[in-house]
């Protein structure tokens, strides 16, 4: 039988005589912080903000087959390859006829195919089914927890791969229970529902025409997964969106653009409503960006043609947590 390791405590504590430090027990990992220091600990040297970055379509444009992480673990003070503290992005080259395994201990997993056309398999393995799906240019899928997908391209192929290992990372679990159906939305329907939505005359003044990809499996948040959230969106010409903010970090994908879009994100607000000293994104198709949580972000398409995207966030997290906390300019 083994036995439980034994709880000890001191009397001689070390107290925690400045600023800055904290009190200890030396004969346990215990300590205690004045409130002060340790009420708001996202800062840098503690828990590390999240970044402005962008990636190029260069990443991914030529080469080997390969994932090609989109990694900030470095600047994010994570263990492992991690574009925010609980997503991790990468771009996949696969050229044809080639196979290239996408392994991740995660509760889902979403691909949107940039270029080319495929096949994605996965045996049985516990409680996961086995999947088997075609994809081509245009389409997105998810996966649940499970084993490694092998996606085979038929023709050279880029994909875009959102996971949420690195939360479970963190939390120190292994995903084994599938929450939901593997699903695929094929490009033709997100387009078509889209080119919909933009002719419908309630969208006449819009500059926000979007879709939400959801799943019967999760009716509540209305999610594409119980973690994942994703848009599939179209910035017309000429637009410029109102700010908005939110509390799930975006991983923004931009799918279709000339130069001109781009995006203006900042903390804070002016008071017209505007973003103070605002930072610009220029969007590059084929490329992707960080959007932190909680900066208030506005697209603008200044080129002649409509754009297209797809932000990935943790909202299904946070929807869940009920902390997603969207807010609108004005
Ligand atoms: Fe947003």
């Amino acid at each position: 039988m083994t036995q439980a390791p034994e709880i000890r405590s001191s009397s001689s504590f070390e107290p925690g005589a400045s600023a800055g430090s904290a009190a200890a027990d030396p004969a346990t990992k215990a300590q205690l912080f004045d409130y002060r220091q340790a009420a708001n600990p996202v800062r840098h040297g503690l828990t590390e903000p999240i970044p402005y970055h962008q990636w190029g379509p260069d990443l991914h444009s030529s080469g080997p087959s390969r994932v090609i992480p989109l990694d900030l673990s470095q600047e994010l003070g994570t263990a492992g390859p991690s574009t925010s503290p609980a997503l991790a992005a990468h771009f996949l080259r696969i050229e044809a006829g080639e196979g290239l395994p996408a392994s991740a201990n995660a509760t889902s997993s979403l691909f949107f195919v940039l270029e080319g056309r495929g096949l994605c398999r996965r045996r049985a393995e516990g409680p996961s089914p086995a999947v088997s799906l075609s994809w081509q240019a245009g389409d997105l899928f998810v996966l649940p927890a499970g084993g490694a997908a092998l996606l085979e391209a038929e023709t050279s192929s880029v994909l875009y791969w959102v996971h949420d290992g690195p939360l479970l990372h963190h939390l120190g679990a292994t995903a084994s229970e599938p929450r939901f159906q593997a699903t695929h939305y094929a490009g033709t329907w997100l387009r078509q529902e889209l080119e919909a939505l933009a002719a419908d005359p309630s969208s006449a003044n819009s500059n926000r025409l979007s879709l939400l990809l959801a799943n019967r499996d999760l009716p509540a948040s209305r999610t594409v997964t119980h973690t994942l959230w994703a848009m599939f969106g179209m910035v017309p010409a000429g637009a410029v969106q109102a700010p908005h903010r939110h509390q799930s970090v975006a991983l923004d994908l931009i799918v279709d653009c000339d130069p001109g879009c781009h995006t203006l994100v900042g903390t804070e607000l002016d008071a017209d409503g505007a973003i103070r000293n605002p930072t610009r994104i220029d969007w590059q198709a084929g490329g992707a960006f960080v959007t932190p949580p909680g900066h208030w972000h506005a697209h603008v398409n200044a080129s002649g043609r409509k754009a297209l995207l797809l932000p990935i966030q943790d909202a299904g997290l946070h929807t869940y947590l009920r902390s997603l906390d969207i807010r609108f300019a004005g």
